[in-house]
């Protein structure tokens, strides 16, 4: 469960967030739109708590905003499967082991990684590239990567900042049906997209940060 309570976020004096209150349940696919600059990102910062608010709770599973502690926050985002519009994949890794790295730091063991890091690939269609590295793959594949790194620790939600902005519109749908997918077999996903043409052809819930605040509309 993703929480916010009356959160307002100022930057220099500057409310970009105005007492926001809104739940995402379980499961739930939900896309954030709103021009730029309207606070996508800064919600979803919020939610992997990048960003403390100014005012008000962000609660994700038993995480609290007001409590938690620094050392709490790579567990708390080991919850929370995170992709960005960049990939930022470490170059100097192949696909494996940056899907593996994943692992590592959770402390996993050798056989365990192994096993895991190969049935991620395969589920995400990425087995064929697994010795390739990132320079040599497509911006489809790199986020398909990103994808199956960000889920290999079983997340409850999958956070994605613009994960089709730097792709183009076939690849930017293929993603898009992998997020689906991946939704369909339990895990939640909130994703910011300019994109509306692609959140049009999906189903989901909708919202729309505007002027500060967040609210549920339907697409026409
Ligand atoms: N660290 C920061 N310091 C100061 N201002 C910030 C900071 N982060 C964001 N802002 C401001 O907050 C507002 C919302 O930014 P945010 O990045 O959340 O927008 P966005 O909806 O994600 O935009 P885009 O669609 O361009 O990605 C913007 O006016 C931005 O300049
Ligand atoms: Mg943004």
């Amino acid at each position: 469960m993703i929480n916010l309570h009356d959160v307002t976020v100022s930057f220099n004096g500057q409310t970009v967030l105005d007492q926001i209150s809104l739940s995402v349940s379980p499961g739930e696919f939900v896309f954030l739109v709103g021009q730029t600059g309207s606070g996508k990102s800064t919600l979803l910062r919020l939610m992997y708590m990048d960003l403390v608010p100014t005012e008000g709770t962000v609660v994700v599973e038993q995480y609290n905003s007001n409590h938690v502690r620094e050392r709490e926050k790579p567990y708390l985002r080991r919850t929370l499967g995170i992709v960005f519009q960049d990939f930022r994949l470490m170059e100097d890794r192949s696909v494996y082991d940056n899907v593996a790295f994943a692992l590592h730091v959770t402390g996993a063991k050798g056989k365990d990684i192994r096993r895991r890091v190969l049935r991620a690939l395969a589920d995400i269609g990425l087995t064929h590239l697994r010795n390739k590295m990132p320079d040599e793959l497509s911006g489809g594949e790199k986020q398909r990567v990103v994808i199956a790194r960000a889920l290999i620790n079983h997340p409850s939600f999958l956070l994605a900042d613009e994960p089709t902005g730097n792709l183009d519109p076939g690849t930017s749908f293929d993603i898009m049906k992998l997020l689906k997918e991946i939704n369909t077999r339990g895990t939640g996903i909130v994703m910011a997209t300019h994109n509306y043409e692609l959140v049009r052809r999906m189903n989901g819930r909708i919202l729309q940060v505007k002027d500060g605040k967040v609210f549920d509309v339907e697409l026409k």
